[in-house]
């Protein structure tokens, strides 16, 4: 059976990923920061790793802790909103920049050197949970302005990652969820988190349709970068 990492694992979309994996027979290892979330994973079948992704000392542990693995599918999903009244007009504070930019975009940074050698191996799939907010060529309204720079910022590094890793045989693709009922979507927000999940894992299982260094949303429809 094929093995998932799931880096923010813990609730959401990403708790999402490791329920209809294990569901369907995947070995999953997922991420999670508290004890109750770890508690919560292992009583799934999820093999645990205790990762805040701004701690580089953990990082190097799920490293140490993954090494030699095969992994089909990295799900890149941990990330924060931030300030919801981020706009042109009221820039951030440097609290709210470091927070948004380090966990969305500095963090996808320091994972990919760890995941990308587990990936190739299995000729495997990284899935950039990134927004349609963060296309620039969509882009209107400048609400959430910070949250759109990042998951620009985070589509660039999946395009550099596609051209340094293909060719090693690792498929590496940008994800829109939709908006999906979360702590982060809210409870007006229009797709459930099992629709959006599954529908994001047939574009991820689905090699020949969705080709690497490309944006989709969870139908499957190809974004504008
Ligand atoms: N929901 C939507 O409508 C929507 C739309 C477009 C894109 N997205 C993207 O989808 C992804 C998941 O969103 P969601 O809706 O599931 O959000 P969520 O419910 O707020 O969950 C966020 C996840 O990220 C983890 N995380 C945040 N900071 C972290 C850190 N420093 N280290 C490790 N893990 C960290 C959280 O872990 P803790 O539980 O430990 O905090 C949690 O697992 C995000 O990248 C988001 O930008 C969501």
């Amino acid at each position: 059976m094929p093995t998932a990492l799931i880096v923010g694992a813990s609730r959401g979309i990403g708790l999402e990923f490791a329920r209809q994996y294990r569901e369907a027979g995947w070995t999953v290892y997922g991420t999670h920061r508290s004890e109750a979330d770890r508690i919560r994973l292992r009583d799934m079948g999820v093999q645990t790793l205790n990762v805040d992704v701004l701690n580089t000392s953990e990082v190097a542990g799920m490293a140490w802790q993954l090494e030699g693995e095969r992994i089909d599918a990295v799900i890149m999903n941990a990330g924060v909103f931030g300030p919801r009244n981020s706009t042109i007009v009221r820039p951030p504070s440097d609290a709210e920049f470091d927070l948004v930019m380090r966990t969305n975009v500095l963090a996808i940074m320091r994972l990919l050197p760890v995941v990308a050698p587990l990936l190739v191996s299995a000729r495997g799939t990284l899935a950039i949970i990134s927004s349609r907010m963060g296309s620039i060529a969509d882009s209107g309204a400048s609400y959430g302005m910070l949250y759109r720079t990042s998951k620009a910022a985070a589509n660039m590094l999946g395009k550099l990652a596609h051209g340094e890793y293909h060719p090693m045989g690792v498929r590496v693709i940008s994800l829109h969820p939709g908006w999906v009922r979360t702590d982060m979507g809210g409870p007006n927000a229009d797709v459930d988190v099992a629709t959006s999940v599954a529908g994001m894992r047939n574009v991820i299982e689905n090699h020949q349709a969705y080709s690497s260094g490309n944006f989709f949303d969870y139908k499957g429809q190809a974004l504008a970068w």
